[in-house]
């Protein structure tokens, strides 16, 4: 019994671990990976909104492009800087030290951001920007408290502003925590449209994290269905073989 207690504590530790990790509700990111159109959005703002600061350094180009649906060509004209080449990994130029004195921390490589963080964290990251004009770049984040990234989906999003509601704290205490946004300027998106692209990005960094999760997940299915027929077979074989025993 003791055994089966401590079994049964270890089981769902790694569970109380995410649950304890932060004090914001996230948002659920809902992707879905089989999409292509969806992960070839999120590649697109990827390229064209992070990667000048971003690197995801185990992405090679040409894998992606077979990975998303896309050929060499596609890849080349729409989500490759001239300077780069099919073969290579999605690298920038730019050097840590430097981006370090100018954010006040380095951006990180984004390679396996989803897999650290989880992708509803992503989400609700690129969707928790909000107006705070004591910070560097005029914007906080709900997830990522006086995150040192500038809103760069600004144009898209427009800019929101935290709507406030008092709450009494467990000392007592009245405390201010962030009930809404209102926006105070509009993007070219919509606040649904915006949450698509970021649901694309979100995808398509989740991808980046693992990108043969399709396809393990794909083999894993006809593995379950093989097994299945396997252990019918196998069953009426054994009943055969033992009619005359019993
Ligand atoms: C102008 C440079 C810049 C651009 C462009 C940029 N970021 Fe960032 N990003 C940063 C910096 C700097 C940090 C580190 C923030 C910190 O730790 O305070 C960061 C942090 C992050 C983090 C959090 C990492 C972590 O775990 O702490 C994520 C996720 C992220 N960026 C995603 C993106 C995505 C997606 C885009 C494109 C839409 C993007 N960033 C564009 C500079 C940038």
């Amino acid at each position: 019994m003791k055994k089966l207690i401590v079994a049964l504590v270890i089981a769902v530790l790694p569970g109380l671990g995410v649950a304890a990790g932060g004090n914001v509700q996230l948002e659920k990111a809902n992707i879905d990976l089989n999409n292509k159109e969806s992960l070839q959005r999120g590649a697109k703002l990827f390229v064209n909104y992070c990667l000048s600061c971003h690197s995801a350094q185990y992405m090679r180009y040409n894998r992606m492009a077979r990975d998303l649906g896309l050929t060499n060509k596609q890849v080349e004209a729409n989500l490759m800087f001239a300077s780069d080449k099919i073969g290579e990994t999605m690298t920038i130029a730019m050097p840590a030290k430097q981006s370090a004195v100018w954010f006040g921390a380095p951006p990180p490589d984004l390679s396996v951001i989803t897999r650290s963080r989880g992708s509803d964290w992503v989400y609700t990251y690129l969707t928790g920007f909000y107006k705070d004009d004591s910070r560097p770049f005029g914007v906080n984040n709900t997830v990522l408290a006086n995150a040192g990234m500038p809103h760069v989906l600004e144009g898209l999003e427009g800019l929101k502003e935290p709507v406030y509601k008092s709450v009494k704290g467990s000392d007592g205490h009245e405390q201010q925590v962030i009930d809404g946004f209102k926006y105070v300027s509009k993007g070219k998106m919509s606040p649904a449209e915006y949450d698509a692209a970021a649901r694309d990005l979100t995808a398509f960094l989740t991808y980046v994290g693992e990108p043969a999760q399709m396809t393990r997940k794909y083999v894993g299915i006809w593995v379950l269905l093989f097994l299945f027929v396997l252990f019918v077979v196998s069953y009426y074989l054994k009943k055969e073989y033992w009619k005359d025993i019993h």
